[in-house]
């Protein structure tokens, strides 16, 4: 018995990376997942997982690739229980004085169309299968969607803008619907950049980043499974909703002289 038996999920950003480690999770807890990229990468899941998994290829910037997300879960299983926004692309931390001013509106309209407009689309193409049947939103925010230095500014913006959209849709959407984040730190992935600014993809974790994180690891992509399984569990997280849930190796409470009290102790 899996905790996530019988649920349906609509997973963006599944090609690699969190969400790829998520899939995997949620289909060893029992649910069955439409997973969606852009990458044709998204393919792969369904040879490992078999019929637990329907890779889409889309751009969830797109409503037209909303839609077809969320109608592939409904015509292939009739309902839908949990939508995961995921997806995202990062600006490689490029500072605002580093960006053309007249690069600046392509670069955010490109950014924010995948970290915030696409998980609005998304939440709106899956609304009405949701309210149905009392599902979850889970939405990926960051580190930078409560702090700087996270990313720059665009890509801080962004995240700081998830955190909204979690709180204003659990309003919204109560008591029907819960809506929560997961705000991870680091984990070793490779964010593509904005094209509008000429950026290749991008390593996540940096030089240092392990010693300066209190808890001294970086973690595995697969470390981040069991958050989102908890906020998609309807009787681990019935509870739950507004929230967001901070997942960076300590990274908020992290010291001056020494990253953690007992490093190097
Ligand atoms: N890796 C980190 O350190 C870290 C830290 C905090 C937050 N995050 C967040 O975690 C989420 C997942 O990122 P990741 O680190 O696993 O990186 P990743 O690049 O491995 O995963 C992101 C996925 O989103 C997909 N994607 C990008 N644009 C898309 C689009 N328009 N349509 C459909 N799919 C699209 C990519 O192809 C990729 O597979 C992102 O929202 C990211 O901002 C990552």
């Amino acid at each position: 018995m899996g905790v996530l038996d019988g649920q349906t999920v609509v997973l963006t950003g599944a090609g690699s990376g969190i969400g790829r480690a998520v899939v995997r999770r949620y289909a060893a807890e029992g649910a069955r997942v439409v997973a969606v990229d852009i990458t044709e990468r998204v393919g792969e899941l369904s040879a490992e997982l078999g019929e637990a998994v329907i890779p889409v290829v889309a751009d969830v910037a797109t409503w037209e690739g909303n839609v077809r997300a969320v109608r592939t879960a409904l015509d292939a299983w009739g309902r839908l229980d949990v939508f995961v926004g995921n997806a995202g692309i990062t600006d490689s931390a490029r500072p605002l004085e580093d960006i053309p001013g007249d690069a600046l509106p392509a670069a955010f309209g490109e950014l924010f169309g995948v970290n915030v407009l696409a998980p609005m689309l998304g939440v709106r193409a899956a609304l009405d299968a949701l309210i149905a049947s009392h599902g979850a939103v889970i939405l990926t925010g960051s580190f930078a969607g409560s702090s700087a230095a996270g990313g720059g500014v665009l890509y801080t913006a962004s995240k700081h803008a998830v955190e909204g959209l979690v709180r204003q849709l659990a309003y919204e959407l109560a008591p029907d619907v819960r809506v929560n984040g997961v705000a991870p730190g680091v984990a070793p992935t490779r964010l593509r950049g904005t094209s509008a600014l000429g950026q290749g993809m991008a390593d996540s974790v940096l030089d240092g980043t392990k010693e300066a994180l209190p808890l001294q690891e970086v973690p595995d992509t697969d470390a981040y499974g069991g958050v989102f399984t908890l906020l998609a569990s309807r009787t681990d997280a019935g509870v739950m909703t507004g929230t967001m849930i901070t997942a960076d190796s300590g990274l908020a409470i992290r010291g001056i002289a020494r990253p953690g009290g007992r490093v190097g102790r």
